[in-house]
């Protein structure tokens, strides 16, 4: 059983995902974990955008995502916002936590307004196409990179049952 928290509300848990982030992604010969942390700090403060949610088990983390502005795509200025680095700790891989994530930052990014999202997918397009992303574009050049949209619809003033494009 997994629940989702806003790191705003659980700040106990930076150090654990500054750390995840920071070993699947940053750690570099030059780098330091401030590379991580000094932007994540920015997440503690409104707990709306951007953001970082949490998947806890009990009160341990089990994986995280966060919705941000930029994800550094030189190639697309125009598009925000961007689902970035997702997470799942080993252990608790294969478990539902990432679509739960995905699924959470998803609805979050909903409610406070926005009605499209974009990811960067390196290796994982089938994971999330599965989970009704497409592709939006695919940059050539060294990395090779697949870019991925969504569209989340926008909310009404009146609650409804949110759709999934599919
Ligand atoms: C990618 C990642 C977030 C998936 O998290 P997860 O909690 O294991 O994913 P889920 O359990 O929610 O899986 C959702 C679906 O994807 C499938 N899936 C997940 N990981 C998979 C893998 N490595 N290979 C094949 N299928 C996989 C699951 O079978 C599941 O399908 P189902 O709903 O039909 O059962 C996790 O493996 C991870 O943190 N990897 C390292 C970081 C990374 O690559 N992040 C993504 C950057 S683009």
């Amino acid at each position: 059983m997994f629940t989702i928290k806003n790191l705003h509300e659980a700040p106990e848990h930076f150090n654990t995902v500054a750390n995840w982030i920071y070993q699947q992604w940053w750690q570099k010969p030059g780098n330091t974990i401030e590379v991580v942390k000094a932007p994540l700090r920015e997440h503690l403060q409104s707990g709306t955008f951007p953001v970082t949610l949490v998947a806890l088990s009990g009160d341990k983390p089990a994986g995280s995502v966060l919705l941000i502005e930029d994800d550094g795509v030189e190639a697309l200025p125009e598009l925000k916002p961007w689902l970035a680095a997702l997470y799942v700790a080993p252990e608790y891989r294969m478990q539902g936590v990432g679509k739960l994530l995905v699924q959470a930052l998803e609805q979050h990014a909903q409610q406070i307004g926005f009605s499209d999202l974009y990811l960067v997918a390196t290796d994982r397009v089938s994971f999330y196409y599965d989970l009704g992303w497409r592709v939006y574009t695919k940059l050539v050049g060294n990395t090779g990179v697949t870019i991925m949209h969504k569209h989340i619809g926008t909310t009404s003033s009146t609650p409804h049952v949110s759709t999934h494009h599919l």
